[in-house]
């Protein structure tokens, strides 16, 4: 928030007559600037990215392109993540308060605390969480790859997941295993009713549901199909059904429909009086902040090497484990 008061970035009028898919073409272009966005973004964002994936494709693709300027339409921990894979580049982020209720869940201070108690377990910490976890941490996982990281580890290995009790309870399941949770959740996937998506399944009796695993188990376990953004997507696509309620952040609908549009996409309904289930920290971002952060090159990722060192070694070993696994773009 400091470096974007001192751009005085909400103080900037953007004249109304220019095109800001076209400037931030252009932009691209003069800076050698790649955009890379998540599935979240809202549409006109997603619209005028390089590259929009899931949380590890994103990493994947950080460590992939050869432009000098990482732009990041995405949350904090994602920025964060591509300038510990990148200290050369600059990595920008069009509005720095846009933050993760997951990775907020887990402050280092107590984490350390919690895994000095456990000192006989690996930690294995979900993605979305901040570079000090991830400096406290032996393997970061993202949805897509969770699963076949813990049944890499000998069955006998103690683990602690971090820092998504719905993530981790999932792969408990799944797996067999007896992961010790840490006890964060995200604010956008614990807000679905599984009272309401009950009764939309009646209304709809055809529709498959499908799910991103932050959801609460309860939400989980009407699902017919469970997985990070891409991996929904990819269902959708491919699955002979034309109905199908979704059980994660609204905007990746946009995609969906896109790539598919003749079937029915739902976006389940939360229990909230506002039938939002929008990400509020996803879309802090938008196509004037964006343009505005290309042009002026601010806000910017910044980290003390101590911390970057740190956090990249868990990172790396997720990336050698996904490549030997063949997951990911
Ligand atoms: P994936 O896109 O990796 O499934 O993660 C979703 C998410 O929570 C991003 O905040
Ligand atoms: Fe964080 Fe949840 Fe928003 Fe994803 S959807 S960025 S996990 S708060």
């Amino acid at each position: 928030m400091e470096q974007l008061d001192k751009v005085g970035f909400l103080d900037i009028q953007i004249d109304p007559s220019l095109d800001l898919f076209e400037e931030i073409e252009l932009l691209k272009k003069e800076k050698n600037a790649i955009v890379l966005a998540h599935y979240y973004q809202e549409p006109d964002i997603q619209d005028v990215a390089d590259y929009i994936g899931d949380s590890l494709g994103l990493a994947q693709k950080a460590v992939s392109t050869d432009a000098e300027m990482i732009v990041f339409a995405g949350v904090h921990f994602m920025a964060e993540t591509a300038k510990i894979l990148n200290p050369d580049k600059k990595v920008l982020l069009p509005d720095l308060k846009a933050g993760c209720s997951l990775s907020d869940s887990c402050p280092p201070h107590l984490f350390k605390a919690f895994k000095e108690k456990h000192p006989d377990h690996l930690v294995i910490s979900y993605i979305n969480c901040s570079a000090g976890i991830k400096g406290l941490s032996d393997i970061i996982c993202t949805s897509s790859n969770a699963q076949l990281i813990v049944e890499s580890l000998p069955k006998d290995q103690k683990i602690i997941f971090a820092p998504d009790k719905n993530l981790g309870g999932y792969i408990n399941k799944k797996t067999g295993r007896d992961m010790l949770l840490w006890n964060g959740a995200c604010m956008v996937h614990e807000i679905f009713s599984h009272e309401k998506i009950t009764k939309l399944k009646h209304r709809h009796p055809g529709a498959k549901l499908i799910a991103h695993p932050e959801c609460e188990e309860i939400v989980l376990s009407l699902a017919d199909f469970i997985g990070s953004t891409t991996q929904l997507l990819k269902y959708a696509e491919k699955d002979k059904n034309q109905t199908f309620i979704v059980a994660t952040e609204a905007g990746i609908l946009h995609k969906m429909q896109q790539i598919a549009p003749n079937k029915t996409f739902i976006a389940a309904p939360p229990d909230n009086a506002c039938a939002c289930n929008d990400c509020p920290h996803m879309k802090r971002n938008t196509l004037e902040k964006l343009y505005l952060c290309m042009k002026y090159e601010q806000p910017e990722i910044l980290m003390d090497e101590e911390t970057r060192l740190a956090a990249k070694k868990p990172i790396d070993r997720m990336l050698e484990l996904s490549a030997q696994l063949g997951l990911g773009s």
